[in-house]
């Protein structure tokens, strides 16, 4: 059973901006977007580009700036660049005010 860990309060995110957290050891990005929360990979599996303060393009897509890796923000799958890994998915829940992460992936 997956252990979370909480990160920070609901009122630290704006819509559409991604946050990185250590979670015992793994780098989580986590975005609250349309409402809907998402954990994954804190870094770019292309060159471990870190992705704090990325924001959500249109049609939910992930952008990694260094080299334009673009993913898809529901399931981490690669839409182009020069990597085939995704994001992994890891699981974020609210309760409360406060925002936890499992470090482990979905
Ligand atoms: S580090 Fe993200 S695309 Fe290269």
């Amino acid at each position: 059973m997956a252990t979370f860990h909480r990160v920070a309060s609901v009122a630290d995110f704006q819509d559409g901006l991604v946050r990185v957290f250590p979670v015992d050891g793994v780098e989580i990005a986590v975005v609250r977007h349309d409402g809907v929360w998402h954990g994954f990979s804190g870094r770019c599996p292309h060159a471990n580009y870190l992705l704090n303060f990325t924001r959500v393009k249109p049609e939910d897509r992930i952008l990694c700036s260094s080299h334009m890796a673009l993913f898809d923000l529901h399931t981490g799958c690669v839409l182009s660049g020069p990597t085939e890994v995704g994001l992994k998915r890891y699981p974020v829940q609210v309760a409360g005010d406060d925002v936890l992460v499992s470090n482990e992936p979905e």
